[in-house]
């Protein structure tokens, strides 16, 4: 037997990636000042052949049964989750200090305690009476939830990991939780890792759904529940302008269900609000028919999205004009104008262009090419398109315009809100979209700007 040597690392909070000596930035991710020590325990050399019963072999048609899925009776939530908590998992809920986790949580365990289940909230931020106090304003006093305070994970655990354990543990927020047999203070790697690992492991052993939140700062300083997301079942972001009343919630990761799930949540007087229909949050300050608007029939996830890009182009006396982007992918924009300017003719190169998704949505498909190159050419010519129009397809770089995923769903979202026409890839069947009054199939980018010039 040796005795087991410690030695001392220097750990990411950003990627997780150890390191033998400290430096300013993380050779890994390239994250700056994120490096803290960390003592850890030499592994010893190969484990010695002793007694172990083994592996217990299983084949894949022993199936197990779907997993039983606890409603939060949020449907938003649900939605995210893929269709409810499942017993004995790890959810992880990360997002920017004061998006509104608590409060997301404490309304799904007071939901979730009032149809029955013994839910369990552990807050080692606030204080009894600071969460007695939200939860009167959010009228939820009523709900039967076992409250605690508390951050040492030892106590915690000799409440939770007993036969008689809670179905629901909602731990506020990872980061203040420590376990005492490590040196280091709350919120470093290390403690975040072994607490989250000590949770997880009594989840499973005693069939209890956990929540866990986590604080993620843009610049890594906390220790970021990145270290964490392949722990855990299941990853959720919490995320919102704080300038904007509206929040999302997406699926980074998760074991359960699909992760391109979104929720779409409103914070109020009384906290937080179901969106069920975004599309209508997203358009409701649309004014009349204006040069540069472009309405882009989307999908998030299983859930079609109508949301407005808008595109403003000014004159420019620079060398290199401007081109700014908020809510869309700036290298995307930098294509879509060199094909317009390559295969249709626009003439953009001595213009700035400026190019917004209005509500401070955030869009990722490329099935937005279109609508962001109708808002382009629009504010170039300076011709407004049918108030009544949606748009979705991807441009490809000679020109075409390509198919893209779930057309029916997006044009049957947009005859629902009241739109009349869309311009869609050519492949878009006409006869299977009696919806809406008018498809325009366009197969080059030349049809985009022909479809401007004549509306
Ligand atoms: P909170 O849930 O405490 O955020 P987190 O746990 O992510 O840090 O939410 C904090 C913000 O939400 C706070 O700035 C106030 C706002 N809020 C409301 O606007 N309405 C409400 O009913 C509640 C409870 C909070
Ligand atoms: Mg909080």
């Amino acid at each position: 037997m040796s005795a087991v040597k410690q030695s001392t690392q220097y750990v990411c909070a950003a990627c997780g990636a150890s390191h033998h000596k400290w430096a300013g930035k993380c050779d890994a991710c390239g994250a700056w000042n994120s490096l803290s020590e960390e003592v850890t325990n030499a592994v010893p050399k190969g484990l010695k052949p002793g007694k172990s019963k083994g592996l217990e072999i299983a084949s894949l048609a022993d199936h197990a049964d779907n997993p039983a899925r606890n409603s939060t009776g949020s449907p938003e939530l649900d939605r995210v989750l893929g269709g409810g908590l499942v017993a004995g998992s790890a959810i992880l809920l990360g997002g920017d200090p004061g998006i509104g986790k608590s409060t997301l949580l404490l309304q799904a365990a007071a939901v979730l305690a009032t149809r029955g289940n013994r839910v369990l909230y552990i807050s080692g931020e606030e204080s009894l009476g600071q969460i007695q106090l939200r939860s009167q304003r959010l009228g939820l006093a009523k709900a039967p939830l076992e409250l605690a305070t508390g951050t040492s994970v030892r106590d915690i655990l000799s409440s939770i990991d007993t036969a008689n354990a809670p179905d629901v543990v909602v731990i506020d927020s990872i980061q203040t939780m420590f376990v005492d047999t490590l040196d280091s203070a709350p919120g470093t790697v290390a403690q975040v890792r072994t607490s989250s690992h000590e949770l997880i492991r009594a989840a499973k052993k005693r069939g209890f759904a956990l929540l866990l939140v986590g604080h993620v700062t843009k610049d890594g300083q906390i220790a970021g529940p990145r270290v964490l997301e392949h722990m855990v079942d299941t990853v959720l972001y919490f995320e919102g302008d704080r300038g904007q009343h509206y929040r999302i919630l997406r699926a980074v990761k998760n074991r359960f269900g699909a992760t391109d799930e979104i929720g779409v949540f409103e914070m109020g007087d009384a906290g937080l609000k179901e969106v069920g229909n975004p599309s209508a949050l997203f358009l409701h300050e649309r004014a009349a028919p204006v040069s540069g608007a472009a309405v882009f029939a989307g999908m998030e996830g299983t859930r079609p999205l109508l949301i407005e890009i808008q595109a403003l182009i000014s004159p420019s006396v620079m060398s290199t004009p401007r081109r700014a982007t908020v809510g869309f992918d700036s290298a995307r924009l930098a294509m879509i104008l060199a094909v317009l300017e390559t295969r249709a003719g626009m003439r953009f190169s001595d213009k700035e262009v400026f190019l917004n998704v209005a509500g401070g949505m955030k869009i990722s498909e490329p099935a937005a090419d279109v609508a962001a190159a109708l808002a382009l050419v629009s504010a170039l010519l300076d011709k407004p398109l049918p108030g009544q129009l949606v748009s979705f397809g991807e441009i490809g770089l000679t020109g075409e315009i390509r198919a893209v995923s779930r057309a029916d769903t997006r044009l049957k979202e947009a005859a629902a809100l009241g739109f009349t026409a869309a311009v869609a890839p050519h492949s878009v069947k006409n006869e299977k979209n009696p919806v809406l009054h008018r498809v325009e199939r366009v197969a080059h980018v030349d049809g985009l700007v022909k479809f401007v010039l004549e509306s």
